[in-house]
């Protein structure tokens, strides 16, 4: 069983695809052992509790400064020990001692087609903001492993999404997750939990080609 943590902070769409997927049976060998998020206010705590899943909520905001913060989420998070991290629309960084610990193990899923329109400042409605602003035709979202850079890790799983003429954020928000998101992230989860991706020299190879 694939031991697994998801971070939330908002309205956990994704952790709600996840948790229909395994329910449907489209993720196997997976565990949800715990959801985590920032924000006590998060929807998507509900949904986890809803679930059955035991929850954590660590803000950076009960800490006298960000180190004592991500000294306890490491903390945390080697107590679990979990097989996989997912960051399921989590706003927070990942402290680098936690990436270096749980190395080719933390998974996030970001709202473009990467390298367009990610890294510092893109997240949330703003990443559709921009790509709108720019006028791309396709946008997407892509799944990646997270490493000590700024949604530049190996990437996982891209999925394109078209952009209609009279988009506004919201709706390409919306259609984004619907058609990439809710999609991308279940089934590379699956993927995990079923040993079909192989990491090689920063590139993701699926059914073990390597
Ligand atoms: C998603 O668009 C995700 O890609 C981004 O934040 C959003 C989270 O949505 N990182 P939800 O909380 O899963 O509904």
């Amino acid at each position: 069983m694939l031991r697994t943590v998801v971070c939330v902070s908002g309205g956990g769409t994704n952790l709600q695809a996840i948790l229909d997927a395994m329910d449907a049976g489209r993720i196997t060998n997976t565990d949800m052992i715990a959801v985590i998020s920032n924000n006590a206010g998060a929807k998507a705590l509900e949904r986890a509790r809803k679930h059955g899943i035991p929850d954590v909520v660590l803000s950076p905001r009960d800490y006298p400064d960000r180190e004592s913060f991500n000294r306890a989420f490491t903390d945390k998070m080697c107590e679990w020990d979990p097989d996989l991290i997912v960051l399921a629309g989590f706003l927070v960084r990942i402290p680098e001692s936690m990436v270096e610990k749980f190395s080719g193990r933390i998974v996030n899923i970001h709202p473009s087609l990467i390298p367009s329109f990610c890294g510092v400042g893109y997240y949330g409605l703003k990443v559709h903001e921009e790509a709108l602003r720019r006028g791309v035709k396709v946008t997407g979202a892509t799944v990646h492993f997270v490493n000590e850079g700024m949604d530049e890790g190996p990437i996982i799983a891209q999925k394109a999404v078209a952009v209609e003429e009279d988009d506004t954020p919201e709706i390409l928000q919306r259609r984004v997750m619907e058609q990439a998101e809710w999609v991308l992230l279940p089934q590379t989860i699956d993927d995990i939990a079923n040993g079909r991706l192989t990491v090689k020299d920063g590139h993701v190879y699926r059914g073990g080609k390597v």
